[in-house]
């Protein structure tokens, strides 16, 4: 793990500008940001009208708020390609986000836009620890998803040694860490946990790999889960969020010295924080949905897109840009049960906290007397599979659950092995809930 006292965080000037410059730069981008647009895509022309507001309204920062927001649904009823702002001879890639019904959300780029990518995305890996020389794995999967392309211009960028695995072929993963001995590995935090049993599986001690520093994220993950892989591997677990219509990976980043929330690169993203049932932008400290403006993109600019994520801003520390609590639920994610908001991070901190238990879950969701349930299905660990022993695991579990976040749920202690792994974002709740 890093040696705190010998660290020496390395910066561009923008990371440690005064909130002033920030603020000046913010504004200055945002009106070219709302002109592009306005001016070039249609869907902004006609919601910027409808609301009755103009670029040239935009005086201050705060005046951002008199905007319309940008939805999923503004980018799907767009599809393919209606919200881009560039003709299409300007877009060099294009990426989309498969979604679990109808037509995925399709995103492009111009060619500055991949640069300012590679450049968040540097900053980044570097904000992490990372350092031009080292080793990077990517087991982001490659492809239309923005993780594995995003991660890996951005390890170029910054002078890495990139090592392009992708999702998937678990046993190879292995073999290639522990051949080719990279410092540091991009992955979802779920896909870790899978390499994680890979290297028990094979005899190798995880703590004895190469591995210094792991970038987790496109999900949630606890700081429960951090400890679990950091012990485990004996690195660092660093928090990466980003969105694919926001730019991808690379939003924003928590730095390695302190490991307090995400820095948002607020040089090109402008975040607000709303509150999901009115709209109304809330001041800073307080929680609720994220939304982004983007200031610099070119191909696909994007106005007060919410994000349905949950979070709040923080003022900066390791950097002067503000931070965003790590998100640990979205609100498409939220389970109600009884009246209660539950979220499965709250389920998987309390796996973690119990004796035995693995951290391969999921929940799935039923309706019994038309109150919903919940049923979480949790692997014991190697070792404590009897059957008498799991049913005392999952009782205790579910007393964890009644006494922490106050609900009833039933608890099934698994085999170990028997839950499928994720190869990129794990699938936490399934909502077996008849349609209405
Ligand atoms: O997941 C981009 C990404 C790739 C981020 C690799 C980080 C690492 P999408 O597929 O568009 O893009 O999904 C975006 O994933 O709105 C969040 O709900 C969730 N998400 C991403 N990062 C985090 C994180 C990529 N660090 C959606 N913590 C977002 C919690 C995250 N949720």
């Amino acid at each position: 793990m890093l040696d705190r006292d010998a660290y020496v965080p390395l910066t561009d000037p923008i990371e440690t500008a005064s909130r002033d410059e920030i603020a000046a730069l913010q504004l200055h981008r945002l009106k070219h940001s709302l002109a592009h647009a306005y001016e070039n895509v249609p869907h902004y022309k006609a919601s910027f009208d409808k609301a009755r507001v103009k670029p040239s309204d935009l005086a201050t920062l705060g005046d951002l708020a008199k905007f319309p927001f940008t939805v999923k649904t503004d980018l799907r009823d767009n599809y393919p390609f209606g919200m881009f702002a560039v003709p299409q001879e300007e877009v060099v890639r294009i990426h989309a986000s498969s979604g679990t019904t109808g037509k995925p959300t399709v995103v492009g780029y111009t060619q500055p836009d991949v640069d300012m990518w590679a450049d968040v995305m540097a900053r980044s890996i570097r904000a992490a620890g990372g350092r031009p020389g080292m080793k990077c794995h990517i087991s982001y999967g490659y492809g239309l998803f923005t993780g594995g392309l995003g991660a890996h211009y951005g390890a170029e960028r910054l002078g890495l040694t990139v090592i392009p695995v992708s999702g998937g072929m678990t046993e190879r993963q292995v073999q290639l860490i522990t051949d080719f001995k990279p410092e540091i590995i991009m992955v979802t935090p779920s896909y870790m946990l899978a390499i994680l049993d890979e290297f028990r599986k094979q005899g190798l001690d995880p703590r004895a790999s190469s591995l210094k520093i792991g970038i987790f994220g496109a999900e949630p993950w606890t700081n429960s889960m951090r400890e679990e892989i950091e012990q485990a591997f004996d690195m660092d677990a660093i928090d990466i969020y980003g969105l694919s219509e926001v730019i991808g990976p690379g939003v924003a980043q928590e730095c390695v010295e302190t490991k307090d929330g995400l820095h948002i690169w607020e040089d090109h993203f402008y975040p607000e924080i709303i509150n999901p049932e009115t709209g109304e932008v809330l001041p800073e400290g307080e929680r609720g949905e994220l939304v982004f403006t983007s200031l610099t993109k070119q191909a696909l600019p994007i106005i007060r897109y919410r994000t349905r994520d949950l979070t709040r801003l923080l003022p900066g520390t390791a950097r002067t840009m503000r931070r965003m609590e790590k998100v640990t639920g979205r609100s498409d994610d939220m389970m109600i049960i009884r009246g209660v908001n539950v979220f499965p991070t709250q389920i998987e901190e309390l796996i973690l906290r119990a004796e035995g238990l693995s951290p391969h879950y999921y929940i799935e969701l039923g309706r019994a007397e038309r109150m919903d349930t919940i049923t979480v299905n949790v692997e014991a660990l190697p070792g404590t599979a009897a059957e008498d022993e799991r049913i005392q695991l999952a009782g205790e579990l579910q007393k964890l659950i009644k006494n922490n976040i106050g609900v009833s749920s039933t608890v099934h202690v698994v085999e170990p092995e028997t839950i499928e792994r994720s190869m990129g974002k794990a699938k936490r709740i399934i909502d077996n809930r008849p349609k209405e």
